[in-house]
């Protein structure tokens, strides 16, 4: 569903609002969720948003609004617990700026105030000040904000300037206008909010949606695979033969609404309440799994397809689940579906991959996407399939499934959404996967250095027992020292503008994270066990342009990163739980 441009202009105004939505099966109540949409046209606010269509070489500006506001203009409140001893961008009274982690003495009460937004394009190449920079987040313009709310993040200001001059226009209280220039490859990019210790509840409420870029030298041509989906208006747009698809997990009360923990000791196998004086964040949970999963807004949903060839952008849009994607005939026995019926990957996070993949399943971490065709092609009509998830309901360990974790539910977060044949409408002219050539597909050149980092997992200092405070980022000290660091450290990764780096992420952590790099897609080198493994090189489907990496637990995983855009960005964890407890750092890419 294109969210439709004024004719000729590539140019949006989108809020964000609190709407209602059925998201659980009909006949139950709807859900409060937040969600973007065209401000001129209600009816376009859903979650999760309408799909931006980019094309090659045409810019895109967007206007992004902060329309958290009730009617009478007032602000809303969070829906969901904020956890003010996180670095949270605006903690009531305390200093808006660069070090806003505050002190606790005893547990703070829920946090009422007003809601500040910054959205970021995920995987596109932009300048520093459309990138959505966790600390250049802005409140609504609303009524009723005490004076010492900050009314905006402490890199608003300086990115709203240059902006204005770079571009001619000014961003207005409770906006910011992004400029995205689409040079990149042809991909499936999403955007989603990324204010500073809030991005977990902010994306949780529905803040997501994809952007996809068609065109230019890296895209294939139109005809040769499931067509896109019909424009707006287009007679015929009742068939969908390329659908985005975005799969989250979530929870909800009997009365509809989004459930999330307010104390970690609700869920924690460490069962830690919160201590007064403790330094564990009394609110914040390591990560969160809900036990629903919601498709594209809705649980379990249903698709009638018909037997021909589909095209899914598959997009992993939980705060910390790994999904492990199949196509089965019965979700509970999890019997497989007929051999015929296989995931052909195309591409990831980049765009296409030097050429197509047949797998069985798709591990998919938070963040990833996987550009995929099936083919329903040999199926009956009325034939019942099922897209099944076997990652598991817990913290991802890393190896291969059913190793080392027990999968999900059978019954719940073991079920994705279900496909249906339909009689097939008008003949299928699609190329078959096995049989595409994918675009020119030209790798990075040589790196001009290697810069080692770490991701470093802390325990309670008081609590011991309690288990993770937090999961850090970091360099390694000159004596070869890992080195956990905080957001508001200095910088200490600088590339240089133009350079090539090996950058090798050692996970010195028993968990896998999923690491995103902002407005770069770099390749996977190889990956290697610590302390002494073989060189493991990237599989099949991770040979293509990348912008998150899952990092195994106790290994490296080096990659090739191009910095081609010069300015300040962040690099982090994608679990949401981590990166909004400092799993984040800042870089910056040329002189300051
Ligand atoms: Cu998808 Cu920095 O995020
Ligand atoms: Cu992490």
């Amino acid at each position: 569903m294109p969210l439709d441009g004024r004719a000729g202009a590539d140019s949006y105004t989108i809020g964000v609002r609190q709407f209602r939505q059925q998201v659980l099966p009909p006949g139950r109540p709807t859900t409060t969720v937040w969600g973007y949409g065209s401000t001129g046209r209600p009816e376009t606010f859903h979650y999760p948003a309408f799909t931006i269509e980019a094309e090659y070489g045409r810019a895109v500006q967007i206007r992004w609004v902060n329309q958290l506001l009730d009617a009478n203009g007032r602000y809303l409140p969070h829906l969901l617990p904020v956890d003010p001893t996180l670095h949270w961008a605006n903690p009531p009274g305390g200093a808006p700026g660069r070090d806003s982690r505050p002190t606790f003495t005893s547990t703070p009460g829920p946090y009422r105030g007003p809601v500040p937004i910054v959205t970021h394009l995920h995987g596109g190449a932009n300048e520093e000040e459309s990138d959505g920079y966790a600390e250049a987040w802005y409140l609504p313009d609303a009524h009723g904000i005490p004076r010492d709310y900050a009314r905006v993040g402490s890199f608003y200001e300086e990115f709203a300037t240059k902006s204005a001059a770079r571009f001619g226009v000014p961003w207005d209280p409770g906006e910011a206008v992004f400029h995205y220039a689409n040079r990149g490859r042809a991909a499936t990019l999403w955007f989603h909010d990324h204010t500073l210790g809030i991005t977990r509840l902010n994306v949780y409420a529905g803040m997501a949606g994809f952007y996809l870029l068609r065109g230019g030298p890296s895209d294939l041509e139109e005809g040769i695979l499931p067509g896109p989906a019909p424009r707006p208006g287009d007679p015929s747009g009742t068939r969908y033969h390329e659908i985005p698809i975005v799969i989250q997990d979530r929870s909800f009360r009997t009365d509809g609404s989004l459930f999330y923990p307010t104390s970690r000791a609700l869920f924690d196998k460490f069962k830690g309440p919160y201590v007064p004086g403790s330094d564990i964040a009394p609110i914040w949970n390591p990560e969160y799994f809900g036990n629903a999963m919601v498709t594209n807004g809705r649980t379990w949903p249903v698709l009638p397809v018909e037997p021909r060839r589909y095209r899914f952008r598959l997009l992993n849009g939980c705060n910390a689940r790994t999904l492990i994607l199949k196509i089965v005939s019965d979700p509970v026995t999890r019997r497989p579906a007929l051999a015929a019926l296989a995931l052909w990957q195309l591409g990831s996070e980049g765009g296409f991959l030097p050429a197509p993949v047949r797998r069985e399943e798709l591990l998919l971490a938070p963040a990833e996407r996987a550009d995929i065709i099936v083919d329903f092609t040999s199926l009956p009509v009325s034939a019942e399939l099922y897209l099944i998830n076997e990652g598991p309901d817990a913290a991802f360990a890393g190896g291969t499934a059913g190793t080392d974790f027990a999968a999900a539910d059978p019954m719940t977060t073991g079920q994705v959404m279900k496909f249906v044949i339909k009689p097939l409408a008008t003949a299928d002219t699609s190329t078959p996967p096995s049989q595409l050539t994918l675009p020119p597909f030209e790798p990075l050149g040589a790196a001009d250095r290697t810069r080692r980092v770490s991701l470093n997992e802390l325990a309670s200092a008081r609590l011991p027992h309690v288990g993770p405070r937090e999961v850090l980022l970091g360099t390694f000290d000159p004596h070869g020292k890992p080195q956990p660091l905080g957001w508001d450290d200095p910088i200490t990764e600088n590339p240089a503008l133009g350079s090539t780096e090996i950058w090798e992420i050692h996970n010195l952590t028993k968990d896998a994270h999923p690491i995103h790099i902002h407005e770069v897609q770099f390749q996977i080198v190889d990956r290697q066990k610590i302390p002494a493994g073989s060189r493991r090189p990237p599989e099949a489907w991770e040979r293509g342009f990348k912008d998150t990496v899952l990092a195994y637990p106790y290994a490296i995983t080096r990659v090739r990163v191009r910095f081609g855009q010069a300015g300040r960005y962040m690099w982090h964890c994608h679990i949401l739980e981590h990166e909004d407890n400092e799993m984040m750092r800042p870089f910056r890419v040329g002189p300051a």
